[in-house]
């Protein structure tokens, strides 16, 4: 079991003087008020290897901090993630200074070991040899001899790559290998890879509000017996996204039947729940949006007949 106060010592011994932004702060004003401890993180296993991971990870889109209190923020956001226990950083050498940002924080922090650094890769004008060259920099960036997972973005390289990352596999520089998309246009083109090629990971958009990859997609990596990492959960950042759809909307009463506490919890409650998922990748920059987040990998989980029900709920109030 883990305890909350262990997580946030966990999370904050390694700020080295770094001063506390406004949420975590506030929350460690209300500790002694909350319950000493929580109950677990619910883990999945990769069908692959039966490694398991907590259900909820973090997307790292937004990791090119532009000041010195981002910075912090989102080092919060890493050391509190791994201090409870959870470990996958989805990141890809396209989001910037995302990578070096990362590779940075968790030698700052010290969580290396602790974390599940996924990252992506492309084969730039269709060439391996600028593939081998991405996957080079990214261990640079990262500070990592051996990338968790490389995944083939948005299914950009997929002919000339996999042979070399199948290799890379082999030689222990990677230790598993994915594709993703985040376009409903690429399900297709996604479910003929998974059906060619052994993949331990596959990564997808699916929400309350998206719910095209339960389709094919998520059947097929249940049958295939691959791991799935969710992305865009909540719509993305822009506005638009789910949470401006509910615009402070009541949480209805059944939420308290699958122990959410916010909206957050349970349009990730409703993604992880689903049998073929491995992990939700929620985009995340703020402590509090962490611990928020995480709640969504502690209690009760929806099963079919409340996961109909949410469906049905979010298409009558919010809009298919
Ligand atoms: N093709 C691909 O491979 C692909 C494409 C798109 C995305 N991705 C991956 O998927 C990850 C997730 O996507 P995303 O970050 O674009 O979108 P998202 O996860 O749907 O949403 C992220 C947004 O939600 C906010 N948020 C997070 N938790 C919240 C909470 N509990 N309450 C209220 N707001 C909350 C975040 O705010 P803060 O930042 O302020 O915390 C951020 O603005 C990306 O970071 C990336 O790693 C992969």
């Amino acid at each position: 079991m883990t305890d909350r106060r262990d997580v946030i010592k966990a999370g904050l011994a390694t700020l080295a003087g770094a001063p506390l932004s406004g949420a975590w702060a506030a929350d460690k004003k209300k500790d002694d008020e909350r319950p000493r401890s929580q109950p677990p993180l619910t883990t999945k296993p990769i069908p692959s290897t039966g490694e398991r991971l907590a259900v909820i990870g973090v997307g790292t889109n937004n990791y090119s901090p532009t000041t010195p209190d981002e910075r912090a923020a989102r080092r919060e956001v890493l050391a509190g993630l791994t201090g409870a226990g959870a470990s996958i950083i989805d990141t890809a050498p396209g989001y910037r200074d995302s990578e070096q940002t990362i590779g940075e924080l968790l030698a700052e922090i010290g969580n290396r070991k602790q974390a599940f650094v996924a990252t992506k890769v492309t084969a730039p004008e269709g060439k391996l040899e600028n593939g081998i060259a991405m996957i080079e920099e990214s261990k640079r960036r990262l500070k990592t001899r051996v990338l968790d997972l490389v995944q083939i973005h948005s299914l950009n390289g997929v002919d000339v790559l996999f042979p070399h990352l199948d290799q890379l596999k082999k030689k222990g520089e990677i230790r598993y290998v994915g594709i993703t998309t985040s376009s409903p246009n690429q399900h297709a083109q996604m479910l003929e890879v998974m059906l060619k090629q052994p993949l331990d990971f596959i990564q997808v958009n699916y929400s309350l509000a998206n719910r095209d990859a339960a389709d094919e997609i998520l059947p097929a990596a249940l049958e295939k017996k691959v791991a799935v990492l969710i992305n865009v959960p909540f719509g993305g950042r822009r506005d638009g996204n789910l949470f401006s759809r509910i615009a402070g909307a009541p949480l209805p009463d059944w939420a308290a039947e699958i122990d959410a506490r916010s909206w957050g919890q349970v349009l990730l409650k409703y993604v992880v729940s689903h049998p073929a998922v491995t992990a939700a990748i929620p985009g995340m920059t703020k402590a509090s949006h962490l611990e928020d987040n995480l709640g969504a990998a502690r209690g009760r989980m929806p099963d079919a007949a409340m996961r109909q029900r949410m469906e049905k709920y979010w298409d009558q109030a919010f809009g298919s």
